[in-house]
């Protein structure tokens, strides 16, 4: 599902944004430059351009959602464009006749772009593989295979937080590494910018087969995992997507993964804090580091709206004049 050549034009530019896997370094990068020129856009108190004026995007959202959805909606009206919201609640399947008329509905009323999360891997690919020429897609989260926007918004925030230079950084990733769509992208994303080291923190059964092809450092304790890191992302425990017992219990799991100010106390001092959100406090994360004055989570929600704004003003082939 690697979608390189589907998402990207003859001319090299953004068509889809699926994945960021099969990316070049230059496109990440032409993104986060991007999203900085529109980071601008929230201070003034007009916060719009007219960039996609007289575009129509549609949310497709078959799964819950309310940060994501929500910045994309934002993003596509500080662009001007006009914005539908649909959420239908899916079965578990695609069934691709229905998805297929459900498209072929929504074209036939003229839109310029969907915005999908569906609850099955692929999804967006085949919306991307079925739509009409002019359609752009942009992946909002498909199953456990792909967020891209999120990692984007992730580099963005370590590149305000650390500088552009990834090659000097430790970045850690705890958590459920398994079941996260957050976590494949953002490796595929931070090995794309050469970072330094990728890490990923987790117990054995959080963490998916062959993961060491993907060039990761595979740690099973946070004392190791997290020693001398720059940056540490926590994940979400995604529930929804685990079958039968893969832990002993939240208690137990928070006693041993759970980030504190202590166990944080390994990294570096300068450590940056992330999460994708949502967060269960006492989960993974004690409010007093989620909270804490090395947190940017919140800043992270900021930038998500930057960095949609970026990949879908690509993809429509608008840009910011220079200066
Ligand atoms: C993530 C998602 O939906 O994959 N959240 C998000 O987009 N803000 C991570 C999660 O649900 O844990």
């Amino acid at each position: 599902m690697k979608g390189g050549e589907l998402q990207i034009r003859e001319d090299g530019r953004l068509r889809h944004f699926l994945s960021t896997e099969g990316l070049s370094r230059n496109l990440l990068t032409e993104i986060l430059d991007t999203a900085e020129s529109f980071a601008g856009v929230a201070e003034q108190s007009v916060k719009k351009v007219p960039l996609l004026r007289g575009k129509t995007i549609v949310n497709l959202f078959f799964e819950a959602s309310t940060r994501t959805r929500t910045t994309f909606e934002l993003a596509a009206k500080r662009l001007s464009a006009d914005v539908l919201n649909i959420n239908v609640n899916a079965s578990a399947t695609v069934k691709g006749e229905t998805l297929l008329d459900t498209l072929r509905n929504l074209e036939a009323m003229h839109v310029d772009m969907f915005v999908v999360r569906h609850a099955d891997s692929g999804t967006a690919h085949f919306i991307a593989r079925h739509v009409q020429p002019h359609i752009s897609v942009i992946n909002a989260g498909d199953g456990r295979h792909a967020h891209p926007t999120q990692a984007m918004l992730d580099l963005f925030t370590i590149r305000r937080e650390k500088g552009a230079d990834f090659g000097r950084l430790r970045v850690a990733i705890v958590g459920d590494i398994a079941h996260s769509r957050v976590a494949r992208s953002q490796i595929h994303a931070l090995n794309l910018l050469n970072t330094g080291e990728v890490r990923i923190v987790a117990p054995r059964t959080l963490i998916p087969a062959r993961v060491e092809s993907l060039g990761v450092q595979v740690y099973h304790t946070l004392r190791e995992g997290l020693r001398d890191v720059d940056v540490v992302i926590m994940l979400r425990l995604q529930r929804e997507r685990m079958e039968g017992g893969l832990l002993p219990s939240e208690h137990e799991y928070y006693r041993l993964y759970g980030l504190t100010e202590e166990k944080l106390s390994v990294a570096r001092p300068d450590v940056t804090v992330m999460h994708p959100g949502p967060i269960n406090r006492g989960v993974e994360m004690d409010s007093q580091v989620a909270d804490g004055p090395r947190s940017v989570i919140l800043q992270q929600v900021s930038y998500g709206i930057a960095i949609r704004m970026a990949v879908m003003s690509m993809a429509m082939q608008q840009g910011m004049s220079p200066g």
